[in-house]
């Protein structure tokens, strides 16, 4: 989402790079959306893939769908909505394989939950999708726990992205990773360094970052390091989709998977976050 024009809008040359930076280090997952960028980002990263064909079999693309963007890339959108429909499901995908000069997408993830979305359809929009061969897996993210249990009646769910993360506490306690663990679904956190952390001097992120340099200092490590080991602490084995445009600290991510907090400084970091003690 950072990579193309809503961040940094890297070149062919540097989306190249780091991607390679990436898979050097054992980091294979990228995460994509058909609208980040105003739909460009996709195709952007893809130039690299074109570029350099040796590349897609190396990694894994996660890409969504499910939001009409209001944009002048799809001038055919009166409103920004929600679709879900199998013809705007499996044109998405399409457009996904284009974009990225592949004839696979590892995981297609509905991006949010459609008000009217028809579960039977779903499923077989992405039964279909499968026996195809244009999708490997299959999941949701931004969903309730109840709306994953409709569409999991009728198809398997594979992955759930939600924002976790020292700031966004809700999926601990509102169902979500105790679903993911039952329900054996991958859950993966968006903005897992926490968002607005380090731009917004609220007094909750000010307490936030206190104690995290409190631990860097005594885990020796970094703040980043200690704010995705914070993740890391959950039985839920949770996969943060870092947003970085810094190779820098993606290494830092790895490292992170190295550390591990012990209960109370898991608590140290969530009353941080709350503002209170536990009950
Ligand atoms: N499913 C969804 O609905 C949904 C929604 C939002 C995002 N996503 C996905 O999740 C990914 C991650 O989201 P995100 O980018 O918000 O997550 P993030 O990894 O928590 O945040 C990344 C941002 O934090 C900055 N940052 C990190 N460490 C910092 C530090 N020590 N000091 C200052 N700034 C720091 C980064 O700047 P630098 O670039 O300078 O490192 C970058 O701007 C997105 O790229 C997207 O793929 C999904």
């Amino acid at each position: 989402m950072r990579w193309g024009v809503w961040g940094e809008n890297f070149t062919t040359a540097q989306y190249e790079k780091i991607i390679n930076q990436c898979l050097e280090i054992g980091l294979t997952q990228f995460d994509h959306a058909d609208i980040y960028g105003h739909y460009t980002t996709e195709a952007d990263f893809g130039n690299a893939l074109k570029s350099n064909s040796s590349l897609r079999g190396k990694m894994q693309l996660i890409t969504k769908t499910g939001i009409q963007m209001l944009t002048p890339n799809r001038p055919n959108h009166a409103i920004k909505s929600y679709n879900t429909s199998t013809q705007h499901i499996k044109d998405s995908v399409e457009k996904s394989l284009s974009n990225f000069h592949t004839d696979y997408i590892d995981t297609l993830l509905i991006h949010r939950p459609d008000i009217l979305l028809d579960p039977i359809a779903v499923a077989e929009c992405v039964a279909d999708l499968k026996k195809e061969g244009k999708i490997k897996s299959f999941g949701v993210s931004n969903f309730s726990t109840s709306q994953v249990e409709l569409i999991a009646k009728h198809t398997n769910i594979e992955h759930h992205q939600v924002e976790i993360s020292v700031t966004q506490l809700a999926s601990f306690n509102d169902g979500v990773l105790d679903q993911c663990q039952l329900k054996n679904i991958s859950a993966q956190a968006w903005s897992p360094w926490g968002n607005g952390l380090f731009t917004e001097k609220t007094e909750k992120n000010i307490r936030i970052l206190s104690v995290a340099e409190e631990l860097a200092a005594q885990y020796e490590t970094g703040v980043n390091e200690i704010l995705l080991a914070f993740l890391y602490a959950h039985p839920a084995n949770i996969v943060p989709v870092i947003g970085t445009t810094q190779f820098e600290r993606i290494i830092q991510a790895k490292a992170a998977m190295n550390i591990s907090l012990t209960t109370e400084d898991f608590y140290k970091l969530w009353c941080a976050s709350t503002g209170a003690e536990v009950a």
